[in-house]
């Protein structure tokens, strides 16, 4: 029996690594990536060129020896983020894209985008640039139902961007749905991330037979026929589809309460969980 696999060494294209002793904590877990897109939602979240330097600082020194991982950086776009500083910081090289929040969709996105006309100005710019825009695809409208909100945010924000801001490079990220998987396969100039907990669990696995927190994040797990669409997308070989994990470590208490915060820490098995399914799909 063979006891070890040989693959490409991977990257991840939607990483949360934080900061401080949480950083610490978690970075060695991330370390034989070959490169990684880093979230910029910390508190406060990295705003600017300069910021975004200072943390891929902080993360190179949380890294252990002979660690590979080459951290690529990313800003968190607020209604008054500056077009000249995101240009400048990616002409200098210190960042790889921008992050697009909508304001209070996700864990740490209250500095997000209320009003999407506001960056538009900034959208233009990246447009012109090719600076790839990361987006978190879930509308906010308490109206709309949890389940649903991904595949509002395709017609109702993301459709209406990408029309007004034609050769805007969009990352789909995590896409948790059938729809999700259907509009970038349709579309030009878009690609998507997929996370690893969203390929092996769907919603029921968060909430039958007790509520299992660590299984929360958001865009939360939807039903099964969701997760086979992923899994056929993640394993086709079609390149639009990369992987993203995610990894979205939070202290046990904060996981583990009454209201428990969304985000699942992956990292340490992510790799072993991703070998499963490829091998489970003969792919
Ligand atoms: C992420 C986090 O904890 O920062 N949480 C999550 O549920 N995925 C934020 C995010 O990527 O949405
Ligand atoms: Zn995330």
């Amino acid at each position: 029996m063979n006891t070890s696999l040989t693959i490409t060494r991977p990257d991840d294209w939607h990483l949360h690594l934080r900061d401080g002793p949480m950083l610490a904590a978690v970075a060695p877990h991330s370390a034989r990536l070959g490169r990684a897109i880093m979230m910029p939602n910390l508190v406060p979240p990295v705003v600017t060129g300069a910021e975004a330097a200072a943390y891929r600082q902080r993360i190179l020194t949380a890294l252990p020896p002979g660690a590979t991982l080459r951290p690529l950086m990313t800003l968190y776009l607020t209604e008054t983020t500056d077009p000249a500083d995101v240009l400048a910081a990616h002409a200098a090289g210190l960042i790889a894209a921008v992050k697009l929040y909508p304001a209070g969709a996700t864990t740490n996105s209250a500095s997000g985008v209320r009003d999407f006309d506001r960056v538009r100005g900034v959208l233009e710019a990246m447009a012109g640039a090719g600076i790839p825009l990361c987006v978190h695809g879930e509308v906010t409208d308490p109206a709309v139902d949890i389940f649903d909100r991904e595949a509002v945010f395709l017609d109702r924000v993301l459709e209406p961007i990408r029309r007004r801001t034609p050769g805007l490079r969009v990352v789909m990220e995590h896409i948790t749905t059938a729809e999700g998987v259907d509009y970038v396969a349709s579309q030009q100039d878009m690609g998507a991330t997929i996370t690893t907990h969203h390929l092996v669990i769907n919603r029921n696995h968060i909430l039958v037979g007790g509520i299992r927190p660590h299984y929360y994040c958001l865009p939360v797990a939807k039903r099964e026929s969701h997760r086979l669409a992923l899994r056929r997308a993640a394993t086709s070989g079609d390149p639009r589809y990369f992987l993203g994990t995610d990894s979205a470590p939070h202290p046990d208490r904060a996981k583990e309460s009454a209201c428990g915060c969304a985000g699942c820490f992956t990292a340490p098995n992510t790799l072993s969980i991703l070998a499963q399914v490829f091998e489970d799909e003969g792919a």
